[in-house]
């Protein structure tokens, strides 16, 4: 499968590095472009793959085009390819530009939109995606064989869910990295040394998520089992609920989606 990435920024490389890393493609199938010279010489370097500072010599060839530039770079790249396309399998990842917005400005169909994560990084991505309504089973697989590199994804057939999906998923590594940061400083602040701090945090946040996975209960009924009566975690808990974790989460996340939306309605 020849694959071009229009963009090698952080999304770009994480794409890349999980189609190389399941062999859905091998180095010489993969161009990445971007404009930045000192960028491309670094994907190159690492990934041994072809690089070029030219979108349209990318593409040439391609049987799938990712697009992984910011949305305000959206407007140029796809007044570049419009009028160019015959039957590549476009898969745009841009936070609020819409299927309808991208189809209408190229004039055509073949558009996977997905919003994946950036622990895509490690192999652990969440994808949520959609796709203009006529696309073929096969084209549907196919973006679904390279999303599903990057970790796990999930499917909607309603486009509405994906600006949801950005505000949970999307933005989501950061409200948990800010989560971590602010434990770390508790630990600090109580007195543990700062890599002990970390160390104990990194693994009680993948510790949990992974219990979580696994034993396939409610976070209520897993919070339950931590929380003897008149303990520890019942104080800390008092803290968080008069705090107003939950309700400042849902209003953060709500504040999120509308920002989505917005950016989607421009
Ligand atoms: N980061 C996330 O958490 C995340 C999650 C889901 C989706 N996304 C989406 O993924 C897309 C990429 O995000 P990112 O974080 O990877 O951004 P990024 O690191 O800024 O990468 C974008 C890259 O594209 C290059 N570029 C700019 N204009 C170009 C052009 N005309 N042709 C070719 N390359 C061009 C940029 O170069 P310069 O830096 O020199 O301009 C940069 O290297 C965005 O649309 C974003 O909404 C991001």
């Amino acid at each position: 499968m020849k694959i071009a990435v229009l963009g090698g920024g952080t999304m770009g490389e994480a794409i890349v590095k999980s189609i190389l890393r399941k062999k859905l493609a091998g180095r010489d199938d993969i161009v990445i472009s971007d404009v930045a010279k000192p960028r491309r010489d670094v994907l190159n370097n690492r990934y041994k793959v072809k690089v070029t500072g030219d979108n349209l010599a990318a593409v040439k060839g391609a049987e799938v085009i990712i697009l992984a530039i910011k949305p305000q770079d959206f407007p140029a790249i796809l007044g570049q390819l419009a009028g160019r396309l015959k039957s590549q399998l476009i898969i745009s990842i841009a936070a609020g530009i819409n299927l309808d917005t991208i189809c209408s400005k190229l004039n055509y169909f073949k558009v996977v939109r997905a919003m994946p994560n950036t622990p895509a990084q490690v192999g652990k991505g969440m994808t949520a995606w959609t796709s203009a309504k006529d696309l073929s089973n096969k084209d549907r697989e196919i973006a679904r064989s390279i999303l599903a590199a990057m970790g796990e994804e999930q499917y909607f057939a309603d486009e509405k869910y994906i600006d949801m999906a950005t505000a949970i998923s999307g933005s989501g590594p950061a409200y948990v990295f800010l989560f971590i940061e602010a434990m770390i400083d508790a630990g600090v602040h109580i007195g543990l040394p700062r890599n002990v701090a970390t160390k104990l945090v990194v693994e009680t946040i993948v510790g949990s998520a992974e219990t979580m996975k696994k034993m396939a209960k409610h976070p209520a009924e897993l919070k339950n089992m931590v929380t003897s009566p008149g303990g520890t975690t019942a104080e800390a808990l008092l803290q968080l609920e008069s705090g107003g974790l939950r309700s400042l989460m849902i209003n953060a996340v709500a504040a999120a989606y509308n920002k989505a939306k917005s950016l989607g309605a421009k």
